[in-house]
């Protein structure tokens, strides 16, 4: 300061003192241009970064849009979470609504995450089913809503056995081309699980869902223990609370069960201010038995009127 204080009151004699100027002056600009040229986000989607006014551009767009989200699920693994996180949060709304019907609802970029990471768990305990592959068997577009009926390979991690999932995905999208809201249903949830064995095998090897039980504990002393963060006191109350509610519930994953709440175990290292309360004895709002009704009060997708 003193220094250019001193440059300022003293005229310029020499040529030399002109070019000492001229380049302080040409610094001092280009300082101004480099903030000038840091430009805000794009509000538009990574797929389709421009305002879009015909139909069938729209279409593509959006066909890409679901491509990208599903090839993102069908590829998700703990080793390209990040890269998968970067992808989906390019493409959707920062305050996405998914809703994944008889699973659950999350909501956010974050939740999105929880959402992906339930097939990738970079940290937490290994999961149990992950997605292998899918094939596209109905779809159909129309701005601003775009539909498609998947079947998605699953492999149960612990035996091997391999069943399709079909899953009805709507999604809604918003001015800047991003997926706003999605809304899922998964008309063959309960058969798909028995086609994994997963209720079976649970039933037949107490020691599958006992290391279940650590793992969730092992997760809530590891991550939780902060102070402020739902947490259980010890292992042996964690485990006993565990042992008092089912194990899982076919009907519903988002319930008060063992199994949602190893669902929400994989991400307490990612955000424990968000998930830990998840895996906590009340439940945090998430792993808990919503009414029947509940599904009618919280639609993704604002009523519709027909086009004509
Ligand atoms: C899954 O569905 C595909 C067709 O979409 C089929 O070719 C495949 O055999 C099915 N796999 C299983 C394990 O049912
Ligand atoms: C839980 O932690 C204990 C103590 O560190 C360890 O012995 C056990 O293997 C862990 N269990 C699981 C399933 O992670």
């Amino acid at each position: 300061m003193l220094l250019l204080r001193e440059h300022i009151m003293q005229p310029c004699k020499s040529p030399f003192c002109i070019l000492y100027y001229a380049a302080l002056l040409l610094v001092l600009s280009s300082v101004q241009f480099t903030c000038a040229t840091v430009k805000p986000p794009s509000p538009f989607s990574r797929l389709c970064p421009r305002k879009i006014t015909s139909e069938s551009k729209w279409q593509t767009c959006a066909e890409q849009t679901l491509k990208t989200w599903n090839d993102g699920t069908a590829k998700v693994r703990s080793s390209n979470l990040a890269a998968m996180m970067e992808t989906y949060a390019g493409i959707v709304d920062p305050n996405i609504v998914v809703r994944l019907e008889p699973v659950g609802t999350f909501v956010g970029l974050d939740m999105v995450a929880e959402y992906e990471t339930i097939f990738a768990s970079p940290t937490g305990p290994a999961m149990i089913i992950r997605p292998i592959s899918y094939v596209l068997r109905r779809y159909v577009a129309h701005r601003p809503i775009a539909v498609a009926t998947v079947d998605f390979l699953f492999s149960n991690m612990l035996n091997g056995n391999a069943a399709n999932l079909t899953i009805e995905q709507w999604f809604r999208f918003n001015e800047y081309n991003r997926i706003a809201s999605a809304d899922f249903v998964l008309p063959r949830y309960t058969e798909f699980l028995q086609a994994l064995q997963l209720d079976s095998m649970l039933s037949q090897d107490p020691s599958i869902p006992q290391s279940i039980v650590a793992s969730v504990c092992n997760a809530s002393a590891a991550f939780c223990s902060s102070p402020g963060l739902e947490h259980y006191a010890d292992f042996a109350s964690c485990a006993g609370f565990l042992s008092s509610i089912p194990f899982m519930n076919p009907l519903r994953t988002q319930a008060n069960s063992v199994l949602c709440r190893l669902v929400h175990a994989s991400l307490v290292a990612y955000a424990p201010q968000i998930h830990c309360s998840h895996i906590g004895p009340t439940g945090g709002g998430v792993c808990i038995d919503e009414p029947y009704s509940a599904y009618y009060t919280s639609s993704p997708f604002p009523p519709a009127t027909f086009i004509s």
